[in-house]
């Protein structure tokens, strides 16, 4: 297969170019090359697709029988779809394109989805901006290219992770001692494991497979996804569970950045955002690998790049937490 990875310098679009070119394809990636390097045995041909800028000729001339794509705006991918109209689209897209983030167990056929933003605005200034432009690409998508895939993932993990939240778990596990772990345990928790989605995506394009699928691994308690962290990585922490309400009162954040409790949303308002139908995915081929193996590789990898992203409230924010909510203990 002739594969064109439209990135293919960082985590996820690099894993698929590892995975295609281990299977013996031609892989080529396409990308500015300013967030790495694209892996040894991918051919790399500079495009930057800012605005909708078409491709430069060495790749308007080739053809391709699959195109992997995982652009945020709509005047990317609809200039790189009328460049490649004949190959089969894999596009790699989001959750965050469902407007419906309290509903559990939903799946595409099910949860309602944001207006599109056909325009290139900034994805990183709202998630509700960057799932209605995602949903503009997948437009673009459907309606240009001969045949595609349009796969949503939720959070995506391992290692290369440029986000830092699940691997926030797998260091501050491995530190021991007491870790805040917030909500309660039994929260229901989703991830995809990089390697597993790439693999599903080099799957989907060899098939040629058709349709819309969420990308995502099984449901968990956030108790099992934090003990199966633990076990993986060999540790013996303390778990220590604070209470949403404690959480806010407290002005600790959900899900990522500075003061902020990774992977943790507020219910029920985020109730469906990690409870997404994990079947379709997996009677469509996705495997995914125990979250003990992710964990012990996302610490290996961020041992051997000390310098990578991990967010999340520092330790003594967690200190200075976990001694207040144990003077106090749980806001009701
Ligand atoms: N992380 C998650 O948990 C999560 C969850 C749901 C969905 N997703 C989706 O999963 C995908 C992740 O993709 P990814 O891991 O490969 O990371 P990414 O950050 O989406 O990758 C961007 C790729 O596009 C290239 N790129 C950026 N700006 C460009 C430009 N102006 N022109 C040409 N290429 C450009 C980058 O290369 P250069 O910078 O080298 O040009 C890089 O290779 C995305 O579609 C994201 O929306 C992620």
């Amino acid at each position: 297969m002739r594969l064109l990875v439209l990135g293919g310098t960082v985590f996820l679009s690099r894993a698929v170019a590892v995975e295609a070119i281990g299977r013996g394809h031609d892989v080529t990636c396409a990308s500015r090359g300013e967030s790495g390097s694209v892996p040894a045995g991918a051919a790399f041909v500079a495009w930057d697709r800012s605005d909708g800028a078409e491709p430069p000729v060495e790749l308007a001339r080739a053809s391709y029988d699959a195109v992997v794509d995982v652009a945020r705006h709509p005047s990317r991918v609809r200039a790189a779809v009328a460049a490649f109209p004949e190959a089969h689209w894999v596009f790699v897209s989001t959750i965050n394109v469902y407007a419906d983030t309290s509903t559990p167990n939903g799946n595409p056929e099910t949860l309602s989805l944001h207006d599109p933003i056909v325009t290139d605005e900034d994805p990183a200034s709202a998630s509700e901006v960057y799932g209605a432009m995602k949903v503009g690409c997948e437009q673009a998508v459907t309606e240009g290219a001969a045949s595609s895939i349009v796969v949503r993932p939720g959070l995506i993990v391992g290692p290369g992770d440029p986000t830092g939240r699940f691997t926030y778990w797998a260091a501050r596990i491995a530190d021991g001692g007491e870790v805040l772990a917030p909500g309660e345990p039994n929260d229901a928790v989703q991830v995809v494991d990089v390697r597993d989605l790439a693999t599903w995506l080099v799957d989907c394009a060899e098939a040629r497979t058709t349709g819309v699928f969420d990308g995502i691994g099984p449901v968990q308690t956030r108790a099992e996804l934090l003990a199966a962290v633990a076990t993986g990585i060999g540790a013996e922490p303390t778990f220590v569970w604070v209470n949403q309400e404690f959480l806010t009162d407290q002005k600790v954040e959900p899900w990522a950045g500075d003061r902020s409790a990774p992977l943790w949303l507020p219910l029920p308002e985020y109730a469906g955002l990690m409870v997404h139908d994990a079947t379709l995915p997996a009677d469509a081929g996705l495997r995914c690998r125990p979250v003990e193996d992710t964990a012990r590789d996302t610490l290996a990898w961020l041992r051997e790049h000390p310098d990578a992203k991990v967010t999340g409230m520092s330790r003594p924010e967690e200190a200075e937490l976990l001694a207040a909510f144990s003077r106090t203990g749980p806001r009701p």
